[in-house]
């Protein structure tokens, strides 16, 4: 079994005390704003706040996110941001994320340290969060109104793993697609993800990622999800943005 110092993500500081991975040579997030990034591309990208506050408050139900890479959390806090502010009290928030190379609590504290908007979501966040070898992380945040589930593992894996237990109920409301550069992470981006993640989709899901290459579009295209490029943040150009009508795979 690994010890901890094979389970964590090896991080770099840069200057302005931002975050890189020593493996990937890439960074975690934007480094003009990583919040306003995330903001932009996965809340906005998927419409959250309109889809949260048309929510029915007499009818309680789960809004699901799927999210392929974990990091330092800042996509997780800024939906939860989000679901306080505009979802009704009765409705819950399931967040699955999954990640190969899990922050050490020390690390994650540290990069979502630059926004004292979030300080109130890290807090509690890191209070919970305890990577361990070959362990799955399962936290309920608010009273249970959030409930987060990191599987710890390859990104096929975990969402064959999201499907088999059925941790996604009827499918994703909406998909964070965050897993570094797709030259830098092909991986991250193959077909047998975008395969794997049609039949975890309920129809009208959407999806967000601030990567345009084109065999990404091509491969979730070729699953069912119509995408199209948007204006981006800070210094990217565009982002993409999809939709998925259809029921299973295709
Ligand atoms: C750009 S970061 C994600 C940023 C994150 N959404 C946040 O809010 O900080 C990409 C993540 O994907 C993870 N990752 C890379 N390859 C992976 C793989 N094959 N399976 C699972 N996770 C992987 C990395 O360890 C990294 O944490």
């Amino acid at each position: 079994m690994a010890d901890s110092d094979d389970l964590y993500a090896e991080i770099i500081w840069d200057n302005a005390g931002a975050p890189h991975s020593a493996m990937f040579g890439d960074k975690y997030f934007c480094l003009e704003d990583g919040y306003e990034e995330a903001r932009h591309v996965n809340c906005a990208g998927n419409a959250l706040e309109a889809r949260f506050k048309a929510l029915d408050p007499n009818v309680p139900g789960t809004f699901t996110i799927i999210e392929t890479g974990f990091g330092t959390g800042l996509d997780f806090c800024c939906a939860w941001q989000e679901w306080e502010a505009f979802a009704p009290e009765s409705w819950t928030l399931r967040f699955l994320s999954l990640e190969l190379y899990p922050l050490s609590s020390q690390d994650l504290s540290r990069a979502l340290a630059a926004w004292p908007a979030l300080a109130v979501y890290r807090d509690a966040l890191v209070a919970q969060y305890a990577p361990a070898p070959g362990k799955d992380m399962d936290f309920y945040f608010d009273h249970a109104r959030i409930h987060l589930t990191v599987i710890v593992d390859d990104v096929v894996e975990a969402l064959h793993k999201m499907r088999l237990r059925g941790l996604a109920g009827a499918g994703a409301d909406a998909w964070f697609l965050d897993g570094f550069g797709p030259a830098k992470n092909p991986q991250m981006w193959s077909e047998a993800v975008f395969a794997a993640m049609a039949p975890l989709s309920r129809p009208g899901s959407t999806l967000s990622t601030f990567t345009v290459a084109g065999f990404v579009r091509r491969g979730l295209e070729a699953n069912g999800f119509r995408v199209q490029k948007v204006p981006g943040y800070g210094k990217k150009r565009h982002i993409l943005i999809g939709r998925r009508d259809v029921q299973g795979e295709v």
